[in-house]
């Protein structure tokens, strides 16, 4: 896979660094609360598997799936279920956890939506956010990188599903997409 890559942003050991830590810090602000940490499939499967495991103690998550209405297309910011949450977060903390914002479309979405079954509070954690391509303000508690507006594939960011597995983040040889 590596031979497809142009350039590698952030190599495996730099991600998991940084994931230990933001690890720390949410740990520190939701210790003593009842928080529960919402991955959003699929991308942030890999994000969600380091950064619980890198808490120091025991911490609950759920899973909720999403996608974009009609066209398929992320512009219209309109968002389907696909896959809700198990969980009732009434008066629960929550962090969702997201391998990346690019528009802000899909996170501002989500955010609001859990905000509405009133949660006591709906924070985000995104591995990677690229303010360049900001549509709208979505406010993030936790950035693992800022990145330039760039197509990124790797640790659960994929292109036609493929390269999700890449243990390093980084974009794409021209030759693949040709
Ligand atoms: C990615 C990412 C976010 C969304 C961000 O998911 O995981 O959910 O796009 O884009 P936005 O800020 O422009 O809304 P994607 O739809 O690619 O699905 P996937 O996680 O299954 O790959």
């Amino acid at each position: 896979m590596g031979e497809d890559l142009a350039r590698v942003l952030y190599t495996e050991e730099e991600i998991l660094d940084r994931l230990g830590q933001v690890a720390l810090e949410i740990w520190d602000d939701y210790r003593d609360k009842d928080f529960l940490l919402v991955g959003v499939l699929k991308g942030a499967v890999l994000v969600m598997a380091d950064l619980i495991r890198a808490l120091p103690g025991t911490a609950p998550m759920d899973w909720m799936a999403v996608s974009s209405y009609g066209s398929g297309t992320k512009s219209s910011g309109v968002v389907r279920i696909l896959k809700d949450l198990d969980t009732d977060i009434t008066g629960k903390h929550v962090v969702i956890v997201e391998d990346i914002v690019d528009s802000g479309l899909t996170l501002s979405w989500i955010k609001a939506n859990l905000a509405s079954r009133n949660a006591a509070s709906v924070e985000i954690f995104t591995l990677l956010r690229k303010p360049d391509a900001a549509k709208v303000a979505v406010d993030v508690k936790y950035v693992g990188f800022d990145i330039p507006n760039e197509f990124v594939v790797g640790y659960g960011l994929d292109y036609a599903e493929r390269y999700r597995n890449l243990r390093c983040v980084g974009t794409l040889a021209e030759h693949v997409y040709r």
